[in-house]
Formats: structure tokens, sequence, C-alpha cells
């Protein structure tokens, strides 16, 4: 399949390219474009042929359900059962942004969208070329992250076109993307308000509109945890290995060296993705910082797994002591991408 490449600038859009790739959605086909979180790879959330070859570009379990994209608060009604009160808080407040919510859903959501569950998630982003996408396509879209099942999810049309390139009708490029880490994912289905995946939009935030949340500490999910059933799989991961050096005041330097020695020996080229700019202090073979908030980071983080992966990196070694409220929607991510290989590198005093 060709796949047409446009680009459409947030700051003016182009209406007739917008209806462009409206017009492909609503007619079944496979459309990417970018958000404020990261790239989305969309379809017309009514068509369950559409819906389900997503699941095929990407190679995705048919078991993890999709998050359903909306142009303005109104479309959401008839997609749900009811809007909870605290939905609608949560909509007023932070909406068009980075939170999905997860709601009972309509039986207009058809089971290849929420894979066989009895709910939904719902999203309007805040990203005008997703917007003006999403308006045209007069439909509802249903979009997971634009990457191949498994790899960082794509911040850049660049990176989308490496995965979904031959396997879908259109990229829209947009730009980068600010947020950088997916949409914060809100289930108000039950009594109790339960944070399943975090992101842009913190704890802190939503419970100063909602009050009391619930959200795990637990970085990553229990393998059998169905809840939220994207958090079970291997995620985000680049080629590379990658480690995660915990500390909270002082890294241990020694302990750095003796680690990428180790690995040299190996013949191994080894980079440093690092939370504070320290320069290239190891003599690493590449050497980033990633940024020096945790929302800095956010916006990097998958941008650069990709970047380390095309450098040839076998070894990425993350020093990370950021502990601000979006540092959890970091170290989600991070702790995924190492697979759990995470090191405490506090120096003993
Ligand atoms: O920022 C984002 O959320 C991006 C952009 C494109 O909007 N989308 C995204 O979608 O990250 P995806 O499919 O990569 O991640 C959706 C997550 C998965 O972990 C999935 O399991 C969870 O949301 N999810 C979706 N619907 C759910 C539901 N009804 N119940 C529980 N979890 C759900
Ligand atoms: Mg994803």
């Amino acid at each position: 399949m060709g796949t047409k490449e446009v680009f459409i600038n947030p700051n003016n859009i182009d209406s007739s390219l917008a209806s462009e790739a409206g017009k492909i959605l609503k007619h079944g086909g496979l459309v990417a474009f970018p958000t404020e979180t990261v790239y989305g790879l969309g379809a017309n959330a009514f068509d369950e042929d559409a819906v389900k070859s997503i699941f095929t570009a990407k190679g995705r379990p048919n078991d993890n359900p999709l998050i359903v994209h909306v142009a303005s608060k109104e479309d959401v009604e008839e997609l749900v059962e009811f809007v909870p009160k605290k939905a609608k808080l949560v909509m007023d407040k932070f909406w068009p942004g980075p939170v999905s919510i997860i709601m009972k859903k309509s039986d207009k959501i058809g089971d290849a969208v929420s894979a066989g569950l009895d709910t939904v998630a719902v999203r309007m982003p805040s990203h005008p070329v997703a917007l003006a996408v999403i308006k045209a396509a007069g439909v509802p879209v249903a979009a997971p992250s634009a990457n191949t099942s498994g790899k960082p999810s794509p911040t850049s049309a660049k990176h989308v076109s490496e995965d979904m390139s031959g396997k879908i009708d259109m990229i829209v490029d947009g730009g980068r993307c600010s947020v950088g880490v997916e949409s914060t994912v809100l289930d108000l289905s039950g009594d109790e308000a339960v944070i399943l995946r975090p992101g842009g939009v913190t704890p802190g935030m939503l419970e100063s509109v909602i009050g009391k949340v619930q959200y795990s500490k637990q970085h990553v999910a229990d393998e059998n945890t169905p809840r939220c059933p994207g958090m079970k799989y291997r995620h985000y991961a680049p080629k590379a290995s990658v480690y995660v050096l915990e500390y909270e005041n002082e890294l241990d330097r020694k302990r750095v060296c003796e680690m990428i020695c180790g690995y040299k020996k190996k013949g191994a080229r080894i980079g440093i993705l690092d939370c504070a700019d320290n320069g290239n202090l190891y003599g690493v073979d590449m050497y980033v910082c990633c940024g020096e908030s945790s929302e800095k980071y956010a916006e990097n983080l998958f941008y650069l797994l990709r970047d380390f992966d095309q450098k040839g990196i076998d070894v990425i070694l993350c020093p990370m002591n950021f502990c601000d409220d979006m540092s959890n929607a970091v170290r989600n991510r991070l702790y995924k991408a190492a697979s759990n290989n995470i090191l405490n590198f506090e120096k003993r005093k």
C-alpha cells in the first residue's frame, strides 16, 4: 500500500488537507496524525473492519482496547451510557488535553474498540491538527499510538513513517509532540477514580478537581492485572538494553565507571540519557541530556530512545532522580523501556 505523507502546519491549518485526511478516515482507511501527547493511528470508531485493521498494522494484541478521540465534549454523549459527574468536571478542567476518561460504553461502541470490555476510553486532544482531522472525519476516531506494538510511541512523523510506511493510507505530519508521553488514563467507570496510566495530567492536578484519586505507585503493573490491558505488555522498548540508575542526592560515579568499563570490554557501544546536563564525563559513545525537568524529559524520552537505536548504541544508562508529580509518568515509561532493570546508584556516604 502506498502511504501518502502530508504536512499540516498547526498554526495555519490547511483545511483541504485536513478534509482529505477526514474523508479517508470516514470511509474506513487508516490515518496517522499528531496529538499533543504522541502520534495516533486513527480509524473510524464506528467501523469494526477499519478498527480491526489498526490491530493488524500495529501487530497489536486484540485484547488491548483503544482510546476514542472526539473533537468536542458534546460528541462524548453518544459513546457512553452516561457521563458521570466527576467525568464532567475533568472534561471541563482538562479538555482538550492529555487525559483519557474510561466510562461505561454505549452500544455504539463495538467489541473491536473496547476489546470486549463494557467500558470505553474517550479523549479530546488539544493539538490543532488532531482536532481539525477528527472534525473533518465527522465520526469519532479510535486511535492507539502510531508505533509498531512494543516500540517507543512516535513523537514525530519521521518515527511514524519508520513503523507504518506502506501499511496505512496517510501520515499527517504536524511537527514534534509537546507532551511526549501518552495521556493519563483515568477510570471513572466505577465508584472510585483510578489512574490506570500516569501522564501529562498528574494525580495532584486531578485531585484538585475531583478529590481522592487512587493511583498505584507500582510503576510497572502486575502481569496478571487485567484492569488496563495495555500495561501487561512489553512496551517502549528500544533495541538497546536500558538500565535506570536511581539516585536521590548523588550518583555513585565510581560504580558508573565500573559498569561502563564492563560493557566496553564486551565491545558494546554505550549511551547515557541523563536527567541533568553533566556533559560527557564518562566518554561514552553517545551522551544526551533528556531534559532537566520531568516535563522536558517526558517530551524528549521516546524521541531519544529511537535516536539511540539509530546510532547503533547497545546499552543505554539512564541516571534518574526526579521526584515531582510528573515524574510518575516519566518513570512509568522508562521502567518499561528498561524491562525493570532498575538499579540503586546512590553514592554511599
Ligand atoms: O495519548 C494517548 O493516549 C495516545 C494518543 C494517540 O491519544 N493514545 C494511546 O493509545 O496511547 P494506546 O492504545 O497506545 O494506549 C491506550 C491505553 C492502553 O494501555 C489500553 O489498555 C488502555 O489505554 N485502555 C483503553 N481503553 C480502556 C478501557 N476501556 N479499560 C481499560 N484500559 C483501557
Ligand atoms: Mg501505545
